[in-house]
């Protein structure tokens, strides 16, 4: 079964951005979690980090060619603007969940609203580094 992980803007700073908010662990870290906890659960995984909007609806429209199964998005700060990824997501009609390290719903009013969740099967914030190993469990479940 085939997963890909999107990461959005500023992703790559983890461990250096907002450590009172992001924690201290760093962005290699966080693919090496990932990475291990695909494996344990025998998912073939590619996890994708880009600071541009374009590239991320391009890398969610190769995964339609390339016959992924599922999506795992923490869209970062695009989550609240992108009308472009939520399209998408739309057109390539692969399962995803959304995930974020930080409790959006309980930080800054406009962090609330999110274009993906109009797609996502489920949202998953506000448990760090975990959310995605939750996210990776619940696809690897809904696709054997
Ligand atoms: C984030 C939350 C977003 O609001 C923010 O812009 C990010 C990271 C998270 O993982 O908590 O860059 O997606």
């Amino acid at each position: 079964m085939k997963i890909l992980v999107i990461n959005g803007p500023n992703l790559n700073m983890l461990g250096i951005r907002e450590p009172e908010i992001y924690g201290r662990q760093t962005y290699a870290d966080l693919v090496a979690a990932v990475e291990g906890w695909a494996s344990e659960m025998g998912l073939d995984v590619e996890v994708y980090q880009s600071n541009h909007e374009g590239e991320i609806v391009t890398k969610i429209q190769q995964a339609y060619f390339e016959k992924a199964d599922g999506i795992v998005i923490n869209a970062a700060a695009y989550t609240h603007t992108s009308v472009a990824i939520l399209d998408a997501l739309k057109a390539v009609q692969i399962p995803a969940v959304e995930v974020h390290l930080s409790d959006i719903h309980v930080r800054d009013e406009f962090r609330k609203h999110s274009y993906v969740s109009l797609y996502a099967e489920k949202m998953i914030c506000g448990k760090g580094f975990e959310g995605y190993r939750e996210a990776l469990g619940y696809l690897a479940e809904k696709l054997k």
